[in-house]
């Protein structure tokens, strides 16, 4: 193809246009143009350039999608250097100031702030759907008394597409707008439900003269009392760490509600491809992993030490550092300065201390420093959690609730987005070709099959 020239305007003779990008393919010599928008290129550019008629053309290998941008998107922007986030264009320290969580969720859907009257009734719908069909409640009794409530979620937010069969229906508006609505209302009582369950203890049903954070303190921790009266300081600082958890561009969860959302199933069954996602250490369960942590390092005196085994990388300084934020995590700022309220009423958590000590060794130091290494939204939210009686397998389940929403915001942009395509990637193929098929009998045994310690069937297991 030929080269693409322009006029210079400053009348400096001729020079190649600036949107694009010339390759050239040292197995031909031939030279290409490719254009460049919005800083990027696209792949099926690259298909033209061939060897000769015959060959399928030139394929970009990015197995972990570090430098591919999947979809185009207006939910969420992240400038990783300065440390910035912002939902809608909204920054995230403004939100967790003066928004709450259900007006952010709408914000994230419909991509603006409601009116009083659009919040009102939007507040009215989520309230008056969290309730789920008792069979739901039946589902979750038939769990192991320890199954993992990370399970429990996955399973049941699965399940909804059953008792909502009209949701498949997904070019319907008004589906899309119920789905939203019922995930968003019926996810935190299956969190609630499953916690229950873990503990032998009777399901809370929801109680709508609560607000959302409220109405979930309700259904975990009620017991006796006729009414449950949530502490105001406590729905507070959830509200906050749920605004900061409820989207977060195309992390490797949304990234599977959109990937399994494009083959067009229901959006009850995407959500669940996120909450399986999530449930992975490398993404959802870090919080846990400080907890832990800080558990190990017992006390102050030892923070030193166990700094110096990091940097002998013996260690991993968990909740420190991000594959976005190479600066301060916008909302680990956020949530240290709602830790002092929740310890107000729970209590102060000890392990504070050793976390506060841990930052401002590390914020001296130059291995963090030079790796800038800072802070990450985990490093003290396991701290709230815990000062909250939760236990470490509900810090997930905490960070799916509020994700919720932003999976939907994504899902909802992807199936109106005249682009999307069922995603569906090349692979660079490794295996044999055109085998001729052996009789059993004259086959050489060349694999070995992992074998289990005993052939007994353990009845636990089965
Ligand atoms: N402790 C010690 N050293 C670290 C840490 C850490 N937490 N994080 C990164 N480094 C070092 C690496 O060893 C590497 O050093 P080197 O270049 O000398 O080898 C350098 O900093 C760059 O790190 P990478 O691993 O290349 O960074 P990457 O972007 O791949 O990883 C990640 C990001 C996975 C978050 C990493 O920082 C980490 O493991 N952190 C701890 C786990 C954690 O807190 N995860 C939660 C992330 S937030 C979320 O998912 C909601």
């Amino acid at each position: 193809m030929a080269e693409e020239q322009t006029e210079r305007e400053d009348g400096g003779g001729v020079a190649t246009a600036k949107d694009s990008l010339t390759v050239t393919d040292n197995r031909t010599g031939e030279t290409y143009d490719v254009e460049i928008s919005d800083g990027t290129v696209k792949a099926m550019d690259f298909r033209q350039i061939k060897v000769d008629e015959d060959d399928f053309g030139l394929m970009t290998y990015d197995p972990a999608f570090t430098n591919t941008a999947s979809c185009r998107s207006s939910v969420c922007y992240i400038d990783g250097d300065a440390g910035i986030l912002e939902y809608r264009g909204y920054p995230i320290e403004e939100l967790c100031e003066r928004s709450t969580y259900l007006e952010v969720a709408y914000l994230l859907i419909y991509g603006e702030l409601p009116t009083q009257a659009q919040l009102d009734e939007w507040i009215f719908e989520i309230t008056h759907h969290t309730f789920v069909h008792e069979n739901i409640k039946k589902f979750v009794e038939g769990f192991r008394y320890d199954a993992h409530p990370m399970g429990m979620l996955l399973a049941t937010v699965g399940a909804l597409s059953t008792f909502y069969p009209d949701a498949k229906n997904i070019d319907d508006r008004l589906e899309r707008h119920m789905a939203a609505v019922r995930l968003i209302a019926k996810v935190p009582t299956l969190a609630a439900f499953a916690y229950r369950h873990n503990l032998g203890l009777p399901y809370v049903y929801p109680d709508n003269d609560l607000s959302y954070p409220g109405n979930f303190l309700s259904m975990m921790f009620k017991m006796t009392e006729v009414k449950y009266e949530p502490d105001p300081r406590l729905t507070r600082a959830l509200d906050v760490l749920w605004i900061l958890h409820a989207d977060h561009e195309q992390n490797c969860s949304t990234n599977a509600v959109r990937g399994v959302g494009s083959s067009q199933v229901d959006p009850y069954s995407a959500a669940a491809a996120g909450v399986a996602a999530l449930y992975g250490p490398l993404h959802g369960g870090a919080n846990e992993a400080v907890l832990r942590m800080l558990e190990r390092i017992e006390s102050v005196d030892n923070v030193p030490a166990f700094l110096d085994g990091v940097k002998n990388r013996e260690e991993r300084l968990m909740g420190f550092g991000h594959r976005v934020y190479k600066n301060y995590d916008p909302r680990a700022r956020i949530i240290k300065q709602h830790v002092d309220e929740v310890f107000e009423v729970t209590g102060k958590n000890p392990k504070l201390d050793i976390a506060t000590e841990l930052e401002k060794h590390a914020l001296e130091d130059d291995y963090f420093v030079e790796r800038k290494l800072y802070p990450n939204v985990d490093f003290y939210s396991g701290l709230i959690y815990e000062a909250l009686n939760l236990p470490p397998d509900m810090f997930t389940v905490m960070f799916a609730i509020p994700r919720t929403s932003g999976w939907i915001a994504q899902w909802l942009e992807m199936v109106t987005d005249e682009e999307t395509k069922i995603a569906r990637p090349r692979q660079i193929y490794t295996g044999a070709r055109e085998l001729s098929y052996v009789d059993i009998g004259a086959r050489e045994q060349r694999t070995e099959k992992p074998v289990a310690e005993t052939n007994l069937i353990d009845p636990a297991k089965h």
